[in-house]
């Protein structure tokens, strides 16, 4: 509903069809096109997504893209990214989830120019075109601890310092938070023990992850939308895909092609976690004045749950005995189609400007 609403609002240039599109809801298509980069032309893959490097066979699930009911989503065009963004700054801040897409989006247009790197932090500066794309790490989103038994301690109604204290530096945030709730947690809020997820060895009144979520997105949203002044997009939770035993019982994904739409259904959890994101966000938009921050969002939950296909599973670069990994992406692979739906939504803003002067 929000991202229909938001390019209703904006997309005053665009096209009609583009109007009536819901982005979200599609079917993955054959495509023969090559991918946007591969490991030979990209140096900044991780090793852990490194599918081709690390000795994926197969390269089918290299060749679908992404074909909304409604619409066609353009192909992604780095020149056209970077001249959009020309002078701006991009941060990804959230987990290993929200760095796959820095990765990726990272990737994609350094084959049109290679980025300066930043000798500690996780930022890259494009010369040409005055662009910076940062990756900061804020898993939950949250303020937390860690115990020394992985036990978080979190505290839901606060903002991650890790992000705000530097949010103002970005013209453009995207933000993402998942499968870390899912961890063995305290909840905290002003300070309080409130209680502590489900696992049973955490001895606290018990609050389910869908509570807690909400909270947390809520605390972040109302941050967001009264302290930024730039462009926030919410990334909603993506989906994994262990078959044949749990994530650390032996579970796998070793599937080469993508379910048709019908096929597939969300996982309850993660469905409910991507109403909340929409929910909070929508919320949150009340808060605004004059127009200020550009709250939107990026639903890719279903998306992602169509793509068994494109986990690294066992060509993950980690000993034989740890894992498969079912979680993130191979890169190149399915989330590279999410910098098309980073530009498709940025478009009619940036053309906007010629509209409204204030970006
Ligand atoms: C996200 O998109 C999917 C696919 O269209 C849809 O089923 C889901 O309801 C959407 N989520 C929200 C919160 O709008
Ligand atoms: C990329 O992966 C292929 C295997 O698919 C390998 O032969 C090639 O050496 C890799 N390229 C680099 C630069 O490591
Ligand atoms: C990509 O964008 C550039 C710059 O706007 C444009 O010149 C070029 O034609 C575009 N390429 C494609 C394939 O659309
Ligand atoms: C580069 O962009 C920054 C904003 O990110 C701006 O302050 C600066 O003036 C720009 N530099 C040039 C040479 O355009
Ligand atoms: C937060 O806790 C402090 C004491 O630690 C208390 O004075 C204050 O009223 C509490 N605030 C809220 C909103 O509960
Ligand atoms: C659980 O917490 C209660 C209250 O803090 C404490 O009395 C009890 O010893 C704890 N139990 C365990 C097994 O840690
Ligand atoms: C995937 O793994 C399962 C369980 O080991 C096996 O039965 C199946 O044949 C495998 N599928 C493919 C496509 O290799």
């Amino acid at each position: 509903m929000i991202g229909n609403l938001t390019l209703l609002l904006f997309c005053v240039t665009c096209q009609f069809t583009a109007l009536q599109c819901e982005l979200w809801r599609g079917e993955w298509v054959p495509d023969d096109n090559p991918p946007l980069y591969t490991n030979d032309t990209c140096k900044y893959i991780n090793p852990l997504r490194n599918c081709m490097q690390n000795g994926r066979p197969d390269r089918g699930y290299l060749h679908w893209r992404w074909k909304p009911l409604d619409c066609e989503l353009p192909r992604f065009n780095a020149s056209y990214f970077l001249e959009m963004l020309r002078g701006k700054t991009l941060a990804f801040i959230g987990d290993s989830i929200a760095r796959d897409h820095g990765e990726s989006l990272l990737c994609a247009l350094t084959q049109v120019e290679d980025a300066q790197q930043h000798e500690w932090m996780l930022r890259w500066f494009f010369p040409s075109y005055n662009f910076t794309l940062s990756i900061l790490w804020s898993p939950f989103l949250v303020q937390y601890s860690m115990d020394k038994d992985y036990l978080a301690m979190l505290h839901l109604d606060v903002p991650d310092r890790e992000w705000t204290n530097q949010l103002q530096e970005y013209d453009i945030a995207i933000f993402s938070t998942g499968y870390w709730h899912f961890r063995k947690s305290l909840y905290y809020v002003n300070n309080t023990l409130l209680g502590g997820s489900l696992h049973e060895e955490v001895n606290a009144t018990k609050i389910d992850l869908i509570s807690e979520f909400q909270m947390t997105m809520e605390t972040v949203m109302r941050h967001i939308a009264t302290q930024y002044r730039g462009i926030a997009m919410i990334r909603t939770v993506s989906v994994d895909h262990f078959e044949h035993g749990q994530w650390d019982g032996g579970g796998k994904c070793n599937r080469t092609h993508p379910y048709a739409r019908k096929d597939v259904t969300v996982p309850q959890k993660n469905a409910q976690m991507n109403k909340v994101q929409a929910e909070e966000l929508e919320k949150a938009m009340t808060l605004v004045t004059r127009g200020f921050p550009k709250l939107l969002l990026l639903n890719v939950t279903d998306s992602a749950a169509m793509r068994p296909d494109g986990h690294p599973d066992v060509y993950r670069n980690q000993p034989d005995n740890s894992p498969n990994d079912c979680l993130h992406w191979c890169l190149p692979g399915p989330i590279d189609m999410w910098n098309q739906l980073v530009l498709h939504t940025l478009e009619p803003i940036y053309r906007g400007k010629f509209l409204t002067a204030t970006l």
